[in-house]
């Protein structure tokens, strides 16, 4: 799979992509990169890239015509004459990131990890020209319901959550369990020592009992998601990934019995 990043600032994306998993994934030849300077396609001497918004307001846009030669480098055309945004490039899907887009989730994460190639635009200043949207974007995608300065850490926080779910990349076993995949956050997880800061591992992780553990780990992950995403459960209960066993824990989360005392820490 491909990433291609549009940016006025390289370096920011660049790091993320030469270390760590990430790195050891491009050396493997899973994931390709390529980044590209906005800058570089800018016209006049002084290499401008932003210009004042028609109408007025406060700050300035970036300007279309560096970005739109950065997208002809990278063979993003235009879309051409259908009006609902029909994708135009099989092996490319263009996304800008702004804080105006769909909210990301592991589900679009998933989807996007199924794409070829994915090209990003990061807005700088006030964002892009909204004729550059209607004729190259297939997405608009918000990591979140804050406004950064630009968009190289999002897209980068997109490329994350994406390059991981690619096959090869990490084990499908580590995928499984993590928070999301199934809807509910994850169970607490403990390392050695036994003892730290006085405080102990919870009993059962020590009992070797396999059965216990994934009873005490789904009541776990449970608690976790009640206390802070309850939302989330009502959503895992309508795609019908709660399990009777489940629901009953959450009866005793929410109801707990006088007699019925917590077992395991
Ligand atoms: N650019 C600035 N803020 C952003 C956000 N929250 N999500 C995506 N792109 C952004």
């Amino acid at each position: 799979m491909k990433f291609t990043v549009l940016t006025l600032f390289p370096e920011i994306p660049r790091a993320f992509f030469e270390n760590s998993i990430m790195a050891k994934a491009v050396e493997k030849g899973i994931i390709a990169y390529e980044l590209v300077n906005i800058r570089d396609f800018a016209l006049d001497k002084h290499k401008t890239c932003d210009d004042n918004p028609y109408g007025g307001g406060a700050g300035m846009l970036m300007k279309t015509e560096p970005l739109c030669r950065a997208l002809e480098k990278v063979n993003v055309k235009p879309k051409t004459g259908k009006k609902n945004g029909k994708k135009r490039n099989k092996t490319k899907r263009v996304i800008y990131v702004t804080p105006s887009g769909k909210p990301l989730t592991q589900k679009i994460a998933y989807e996007l990890s199924r794409e070829e190639e994915l090209v990003f635009i990061c807005g700088r200043y006030e964002g892009i020209d909204q004729r550059i949207i209607d004729s190259y974007i297939d997405d608009e995608i918000s990591i979140g319901d804050y406004v950064l300065s630009s968009g190289e850490l999002a897209a980068t926080v997109i490329i994350d959550s994406v390059y991981r779910l690619v096959d090869g990349v990490i084990s499908s076993e580590s995928l499984e369990e993590e928070s999301f995949t199934d809807g509910l956050l994850e169970y607490p997880q403990y390392t050695r020592p036994e003892v730290f800061a006085g405080m102990k591992v919870p009993e059962i992780l020590l009992s070797g009992h396999h059965e216990n553990i994934r009873k005490w780990r789904l009541k776990k992950r449970l608690e976790k998601t009640l206390r802070y995403r309850p939302e989330l459960i009502a959503q895992a209960r309508n795609n019908g990934k709660l399990t009777e066993e489940a629901e009953k824990m959450i009866e005793e989360i929410t109801n707990p019995s006088p007699l019925s005392g917590e077992t395991g820490d």
